[in-house]
């Protein structure tokens, strides 16, 4: 018997992950499954560097993720010649200092969301990421879902007819007991708004692909926990603070309604909850249009539920369970047969697949740091009006 070596001659696209903390690992996932679920693609990423805070959990991070080197510098990090892809997991406030000196050294960039601190920074990255002709891509996760991708296309091809509504929530526990510590996502300026940039960022996003962009907005912020323990440390998720840690102020919103008027001639309602009991992880949406609607569950993505108009006093009716599967957008990829949900690992490939094939074709990604400059823009909009109490145009 001849054991014969292979030939891997695909093009290597070299990573730099800047942070070590939450979502590092979920990119790091994601890039390792990069060439087995996507081979076509004809190009396969290499773990090249990763940065971190300090020293020791960046080589710590480096060695249990597989980096080949690390940093505690990040400027070095994204100024390195063998890196082709800057990808920023730090928190919020570091966005667009770090994704600037990327794009300045000519790095194409994958940034988490929110896109950064506020709708001007956002806008700052996209323009220069547009002059510098680098490929960008945000962190918007769900995008990509096949359920996602298929209501874009039931909206798109008129199959709803004309969008009268769009309701979408995202409503999580993580933060109700108040006991958790004030981390960076509780503070203004490492964080930017709570719930809505936090998790609202993603319903927005998920809203302007399916039903097109909102014009205008209508917003409720609230903060049900208005003091929590200082945190100590490099506290994430999952950190418990000190019993004696005195208590310190809560600075961005826990509860936000967003109502909102669709460029299309629709109207949104929208709800991020980072408090709300008994919902440990709540993401869906409806559309609800002229010819029928369709409802969405990221907890049960195997399937879009669709309602059609005519068809009521057929057999079948009531909503039409359309179970997803490899006749749908990205599905093919993981499994052959349908009704498989998607973990949330899974749609991190998909994104990463995107700025791959992005780079590969020479065009821009999606959603790129314009859409995600556009979230922002929404975000901040809301924000104003709920200060002034008034409806408020979101700004573009
Ligand atoms: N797409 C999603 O579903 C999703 C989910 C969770 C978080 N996020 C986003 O991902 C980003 C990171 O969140 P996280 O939960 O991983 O945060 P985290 O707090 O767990 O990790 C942040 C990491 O950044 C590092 N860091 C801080 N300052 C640094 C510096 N100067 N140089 C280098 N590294 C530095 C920290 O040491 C830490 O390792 C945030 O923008 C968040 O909004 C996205």
């Amino acid at each position: 018997m001849t054991i014969t070596p292979t030939v891997d001659d695909q093009r290597r696209l070299r990573i730099a992950l800047i942070g070590a903390g939450f979502m590092a690992r979920s990119h790091t996932i994601a890039y390792g499954a990069l060439s087995t679920l996507f081979p076509e693609l004809g190009a396969k990423p290499r773990l090249e560097l990763l940065a971190d805070a300090s020293d020791e959990s960046a080589r710590e991070a480096a060695e249990r993720l597989g980096y080949a080197r690390w940093t505690a510098n990040w400027q070095e990090a994204v100024n390195d010649p063998n890196i082709d892809i800057v990808d920023i997991v730090t928190p919020n406030w570091l966005h667009y200092e770090v994704a600037m000196a990327a794009i300045a050294a000519g790095k194409h960039v994958y940034c988490e969301k929110p896109l950064a601190i506020t709708a001007a920074e956002s806008k700052r990255m996209w323009e220069a990421a547009r002059d510098a002709g680098v490929r960008t891509i945000v962190g918007f996760s769900y995008l990509g879902n096949p359920g996602v991708q298929l209501a874009k296309q039931l909206v798109e091809d008129g199959t709803l007819g004309d969008v009268w509504s769009v309701k979408a929530h995202f409503v999580v526990d993580a933060n109700a007991d108040p006991r958790l510590p004030r981390t960076w996502h509780y503070e203004r300026a490492k964080a930017g708004l709570g719930a809505l940039g936090d998790i609202g960022s993603h319903i927005v996003a998920i809203v302007h692909e399916v039903a097109g962009p909102l014009t205008s907005v209508f917003g409720e912020l609230a903060t049900a926990v208005k003091e929590r323990p200082e945190a100590v440390g490099a506290a994430s998720y999952g950190s418990t603070a000190a019993a004696d840690a005195p208590l310190v102020p809560v600075e961005n919103d826990d509860i936000t309604f967003v109502l909102g008027r669709l460029a299309g001639g629709g109207t949104a309602v929208l709800e991020a909850n980072r408090v709300g009991n008994g919902h440990p992880f709540d993401l869906g949406f409806e559309v609800l249009g002229s010819k029928g609607s369709l409802r969405f569950s990221q907890q049960e993505s195997y399937k879009v539920e669709l309602f059609l108009r005519g068809q009521e006093a057929q057999v079948f009716q009531g909503n039409t369970v359309l179970t997803l599967g490899p006749q749908h957008p990205n599905y093919g990829a993981f499994w052959p047969f349908p009704g498989v949900t998607l973990g949330l690992h899974e749609l991190k490939v998909i994104e990463i697949r995107n700025l791959f094939q992005a780079i590969l074709d020479d065009r821009e990604a999606s959603p790129n740091f314009e859409a995600g400059w556009r979230v922002t823009e929404v975000l901040e909009a809301a924000e104003r009006s709920c200060d002034s109490g008034a409806w408020t145009s979101v700004e573009a």
